[in-house]
């Protein structure tokens, strides 16, 4: 006898009731998949639409994917960054074709049907895109070090937080764009573990040496491939993780010791975690039994130190360094208009009303799916830069603006959802230039230039 679908979610979409899950996912029709560039996989992973959004959905054993289902909520619950779960489906049944056999006539099938896999459904990380998606052609020794230290970054916090990941690879990361950088995103946390105590020394290695492995592998496949620029070399950009990753671990956990009179390395302490984007919740403060020296050590700490002075300043919640990058402007702007003693709130409010929301307000409707709001307003202030550079003054932001939506931004793919080509492999077709002899810049797709 078939069993019932079952649907575990904290809130549950009516319309996950009509997506088709009588049919191996493998034969959803082309109205049912949504193309989107998708990494390497074990399991059978497809997009679809759900709601007006969209959503990912992987094939795997009912225990996997509610392990994996409960395991993301716990790390949302952490504040680490991951794609969003939506629902574990169990129980699907394909129909045994009309008049078909009889009872137990194959294994695993009865009268009513075939037992089909359960299903994870996560939420399409919008702007995201697998590392393999980044670039049209080759992958430049520059991309590469940066999503090895967007990579390193995510381990950090998911390190931080207790999280043994057991397959740290390019292909479980999603990167979204983060002012000229990378943020990660985990996605495949099928072979975590979480521990309450924190991780040993042991088990970071371990995951750091499942980084390494991975990567190397990754960078190989692409060089296999004609995918990586000439000279660089896989196994050195691999290493690029170990670098990345202990420096920011032992700023982040390094105890260090001065003498009584030097407690100003207090405060330096907290603004160099400051700097790096973490914000410091609990620090260890040690005096020695003689009271000359004194010991700190950070003992918890949050990332998203930029993101939250910029939510809290002005409601916009982006990455770490788009924040970065806006409360910069936002500091320089106050800088120029603000009387003294003016408040920062308001402040904030003028520069939100006249600087930020006027330039993406200037981006036409049918190019806002390019980027999100702030990558836009990151790469405009870029813009200005480099058109003040090049005529030796300061150039009108409306001027930019034009600028950069005609010779940037609608020269660029769509990155809130990258639509077709209607297969599932990514071909997108590549922007070169007619004559062989052209500037060098000119020929290069913006891609390969991230
Ligand atoms: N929520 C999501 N948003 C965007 N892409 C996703 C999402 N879930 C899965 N993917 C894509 O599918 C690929 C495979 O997913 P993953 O969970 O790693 O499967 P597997 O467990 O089989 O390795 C990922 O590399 C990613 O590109
Ligand atoms: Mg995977």
């Amino acid at each position: 006898m078939s069993e019932s679908l079952t649907i575990t979610a904290s809130s549950v979409d009516p319309g996950l009731l009509t997506l088709p899950w009588t049919t191996p996912l493998a034969d959803w029709s082309g109205s049912d998949i949504v193309y989107l560039p998708k990494g390497i996989s074990r399991h059978l992973v497809r997009f679809s639409a759900l709601s007006g959004r969209v959503i990912a959905v992987k094939e795997t054993t009912a225990e996997m994917a509610r392990r994996e289902y409960d395991m993301l909520g716990n790390l949302a619950r952490l504040d680490v960054p991951c794609v969003e779960r939506v629902a574990v489906i169990a129980g699907r049944w394909a129909p045994a074709p009309e008049g078909s056999g009889q009872r137990g006539e194959r294994r695993g099938e009865d009268a009513d049907g075939t037992p089909l896999p359960a299903a994870l459904v996560t939420a399409h990380l919008k702007f995201s895109l697998p590392y393999r998606a980044l670039f049209t052609q080759v992958l430049r020794p520059n991309t590469a070090a940066r999503l090895v230290d967007a990579l390193a970054v995510l381990l950090v916090r998911l390190h931080n937080v207790g999280f043994f990941w057991g397959d740290v690879s390019l292909s479980n990361t999603l990167f979204r764009r983060d002012a000229g950088a990378f943020a990660a995103y985990l996605v495949d946390a099928e072979t975590g573990e979480l521990h309450d105590g924190g991780l040993t020394r042991g088990q970071r290695e371990h995951d750091l040496d499942i980084a390494r492995t991975n990567i190397a592998g990754e960078i190989m496949d692409l060089e296999a491939g004609g995918r990586l620029e000439g000279g660089v070399d896989a196994l050195q950009v691999a290493d690029g993780i170990l670098s990345s990753y202990y420096s920011l671990w032992s700023a982040l956990t390094d105890q260090e010791s001065f003498s009584v009179d030097e407690s100003w390395r207090i405060t330096e302490r907290v603004q160099r975690l400051n700097a790096l984007g973490f914000d410091i919740g609990e620090m260890s403060i040690q005096t020695a039994p003689d009271g000359t020296r004194v010991s700190i050590q950070p003992k918890v700490v949050d990332a998203g130190h930029h993101q939250r002075r910029l939510l809290r300043l002005t409601g916009l919640d982006v990455e770490e360094n788009q924040a970065r990058r806006l409360l910069n402007d936002l500091d320089e702007f106050r800088a120029r208009v603000s009387r003294i003693g003016s408040d920062e709130d308001m402040v904030a409010h003028e520069w939100l009303t006249r600087v930020f929301e006027p330039v993406v307000k200037a981006i036409p409707f049918d190019l806002r799916a390019k980027l999100e709001p702030a990558e836009v307003f990151h790469q405009v202030l870029e813009h200005r830069w480099y058109m003040s550079q090049g005529r030796g003054r300061a150039v009108p932001l409306a001027e930019v603006l034009t600028s950069y939506i005609d010779d940037v931004l609608r020269h660029r793919r769509d990155e809130a959802t990258v639509m077709g080509p209607p297969t599932e492999t990514m071909s997108i077709p590549v922007v070169r230039s007619a004559s062989d002899d052209e500037d060098e810049d000119e020929q290069i797709d913006w891609r390969d230039l991230v």
